[in-house]
């Protein structure tokens, strides 16, 4: 039977000025909203005590599995107002299936797609007041459901008990700077994922392992980095947070392939299906970090690009190494196929074009 979340609304909402002042300027992952939705599983009873209630601090041992042995998945998707006031998520299936997946990985209970579904609905219902109005540039209600081993105890084995939880954030660009091209910084040193580890998981350890690599990329005044393959360093693999396109001179539509280190990124495998309809052909495959480096000097690389949930399709410039770069091909704001890319996803995400592959599902 599929969770039944108990709505226990807050005494004290955000009044409509303090949320106003918030939306009119939201950024990205800074201010939530008033409700948080929230589901336990023990070993013996499965999914259950599903309820939404006031967004605060959550109460944990400091034995919390999570805390010693980082036993988590997330994922990240956002809901859009369109024109007539409804609110829409993007292939939210996509994102339930991927968290089985990263739950599987990280040995944690699968949550089903009809309570990942359940849990959105919940939320947004109760803080629809939050989701930006229509037209007010890339702004939508980013949501943020994760999972985690809340069971104290020390031992390493899976927990018995664990909370699922999804909190709601209004969010502006992800990138300040907007379409301002990106420059990436070659992390040579530091993997992100290796081999039959949790590269294709949706889990915290990923993005924490990250960090270091793209805290050298900010030294190097880049402003983020690039993952190579951890076996051979020349493979690109992916930027830790974001999936790499690239466009060739002959209207091919270039991708790492999914080797179980990268990341399925929903908006990655959307701009895949999308790519005929602009003319493209898309190719999945193994591109080493010289081809990119050859490929912007001799032209045969037109347009590069990352993508994410967050920060939508962003234009990615000039490429630095420890004693060398390579020259950008994006201008001020990206080239034509990535600005057309973002705005046939863009048009569809907030209902200004056909959904003809059936990629919305209403919310509120
Ligand atoms: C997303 O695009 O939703 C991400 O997961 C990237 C980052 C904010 C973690």
């Amino acid at each position: 039977m599929s969770l039944t979340f108990d709505i226990h609304r807050r005494p004290d909402p955000a009044t409509d000025e303090r949320r106003a002042e918030i939306l009119a300027n939201p950024g990205f992952g800074q201010h939530f909203s008033d409700h948080m939705a929230t589901a336990t599983w023990t070993k013996g009873e499965g999914w259950h005590d599903a309820v939404v209630e006031p967004y605060g601090p959550i109460s944990l041992m400091p034995s919390a599995a999570v805390l010693h042995y980082a036993q988590e998945v997330f994922e990240g998707l956002k809901a859009y107002r369109h024109e007539d006031g409804s609110v829409w998520s993007f292939r939210p299936e996509a994102n339930a299936e991927r968290m089985q997946r990263s739950a599987r990985r990280l040995a944690l209970p699968e949550l089903p797609t009809d309570d990942f579904m359940a849990s959105l609905k919940a939320l947004v219902e109760t803080d629809v007041a939050w989701v930006p109005a229509f037209g007010t540039g890339e702004t939508s209600l980013y949501l943020r459901p994760f999972m985690y081993a809340s069971e104290p105890f020390l031992g390493v084995r899976p927990a018995n008990e664990v909370t699922y939880s999804v909190i709601a954030s209004p969010a502006g660009a992800y990138f300040p700077r907007g379409l301002e091209p990106v420059t990436l910084w070659i992390s040579e040193g530091y993997a992100r994922a290796g081999r039959g580890g949790t590269g294709a998981a949706k889990t915290g350890g990923n993005y924490a392992s990250s960090l270091a690599g793209q805290l050298e990329g900010i030294e190097h005044g880049c402003d983020q980095a690039v993952f190579l393959d951890s076996a051979t360093h020349t493979a690109i693999e992916e930027l830790g947070g974001m999936n790499l396109f690239f466009v060739t001179d002959d209207g091919r539509l270039l991708t790492p392939e999914l080797t179980g280190t990268i990341l399925e990124g929903v908006t990655r495998s959307s701009i895949l299906e999308l790519a005929k309809d602009l003319g493209l052909e898309p190719e999945e495959r193994r591109i080493e970090i010289e081809e990119w480096k050859q490929g912007v000097r001799d032209g045969s690389i037109r347009e590069i690009f990352a993508c994410g949930t967050a920060a939508v399709v962003t234009p990615v410039g000039e490429l630095r190494w420890e004693g060398g770069s390579a020259p950008s091909t994006a201008g001020d704001e990206g080239g034509e196929v990535t600005r057309s890319i973002r705005k046939a996803l863009l048009d569809v995400q907030y209902g200004l074009a056909e959904d003809t592959r059936g990629w919305l599902t209403r919310l509120a």
